[in-house]
């Protein structure tokens, strides 16, 4: 039975013999098999929507590590060129006709799944039998506000200046670019259950440069919306995941959503302290451990688990992607810490 799966029991605080691990970003180029599939498929957006080299990027982490679910192989970013906005990556995103006025707001569209992403349809027909007696798949999206900065902004950023001049300045018009992100990520999550992913896990990386009167006015609202609309609700358990989002753990657990994704700053004791009675926690290595050697990594993957103690209600994984420089056998280090230190 799906609820029979150690992650998913771990999300729902259920009984668990061991914690279970999976590791964000774990489909990617610190792994040599992955750059090989890459160069096969020629790029990164040509591997997303090539339903069997995506299919087989995300089974190289699960058969070489013994990770305990497997995510989908796509970006955050993909969905939105249904929409209308023009994406590349190289490897960083490229957004080529970023939203800087209400005309281009306007002109977004609501995209069908089946038109507008078929291969995540196509990966998953694939993936989620193949998995079935092994692990769950998770499934994915951006959340509004993260997909919100790079549509305004044109690509990454660090201050995401003109994202904030046009939320500050213009709110009614932010508020329909988010309504419009909000409704197309909804859909593409149901889409993403229909196919059959146990598990969603919404990305607000860059919601954490807002404070949280900001949060609340322009982010809080959407993400309990997104949470609110999905099928199978107390079936398919949400995980909620902001780096840098310490002053909004408590809105966070407010959201809907079952788990909370924890970056590596935020101290697990504490956050299980503050909203662990609501939640399950996520998280939460430094991904930077993994450059250092296997008995330093072994020593903090124990400190975390301490922190959580006995009970089930913790998915350990780093607290943001793993790096293209890391060591593949480093990320094994940290798995076999993780099941040998949390048997129950
Ligand atoms: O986790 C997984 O293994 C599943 C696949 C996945 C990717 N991106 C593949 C990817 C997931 C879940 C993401 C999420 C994502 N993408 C986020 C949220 C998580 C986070 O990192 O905070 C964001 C902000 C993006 C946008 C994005 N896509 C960036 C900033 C980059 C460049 C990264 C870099 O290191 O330069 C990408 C490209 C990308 N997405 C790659 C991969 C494997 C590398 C591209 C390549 O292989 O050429």
């Amino acid at each position: 039975m799906d609820s029979d799966y150690l992650i998913i029991r771990a999300a729902k605080k259920q009984p668990i013999e061991r914690t279970p691990v999976w590791v964000m970003r774990q489909a990617g180029r610190y792994l040599p098999e992955y750059r090989a599939t890459r160069a096969k498929a020629g790029d990164f957006l040509a591997l997303c929507k090539n339903p069997d080299l995506a299919a087989e990027v995300t089974l190289q982490p699960i058969d070489r590590f013994g990770l305990d679910a497997a995510i989908l192989f796509s970006d955050i970013l993909t969905p939105l060129e249904g929409m209308g906005i023009k994406l590349s990556f190289n490897p960083a995103p490229v957004i080529h006709n970023p939203l800087r006025a209400a005309a281009d707001i306007a002109a977004l569209r609501l995209p069908d799944p089946d038109d507008n992403v078929p291969y995540v349809g196509q990966i998953l027909d694939i993936l989620v039998p193949e998995l079935r007696e092994r692990v769950p798949v998770i499934g994915f999206a951006g959340a509004p506000f993260t997909l919100a900065c790079y549509a305004v902004e044109g690509g990454g950023s660090k201050l995401f200046s003109k994202t904030k001049a046009l939320f500050f300045e213009q709110p009614a018009l932010a508020h329909q670019l988010m309504e419009k992100l909000t409704a197309m990520t909804t859909r593409y999550l149901n889409y993403q259950i229909a196919h059959g992913v146990k598990m969603v896990q919404l990305f607000d990386t860059w919601a954490g440069i807002l404070c949280p009167d900001d949060y609340q006015e322009f982010v809080f609202p959407y993400v309990r919306q997104i949470f609110a609309g999905l099928d199978q609700p107390g079936k398919v358990p949400k995980i909620y995941y902001i780096n840098g989002g310490h002053q909004h753990l408590s809105a966070m657990a407010n959201t809907g959503c079952e788990v909370v994704g924890l970056d590596w700053v935020a101290d697990l004791a504490q956050a299980k302290d503050l909203i662990g009675h609501k939640v399950a926690l996520q998280g939460n290595l430094d991904p930077n451990v993994l450059f250092a050697n296997p008995e330093v990594i072994r020593a903090k993957v124990k400190t975390i688990l301490d922190k959580q103690g006995p009970a089930s209600g913790h998915i350990f994984n780093l607290g943001h992607g793993i790096d293209k420089e890391v060591n593949p056998e480093h990320l094994k280090v940290m798995v076999e810490a993780v099941k040998e230190f949390s048997a129950r």
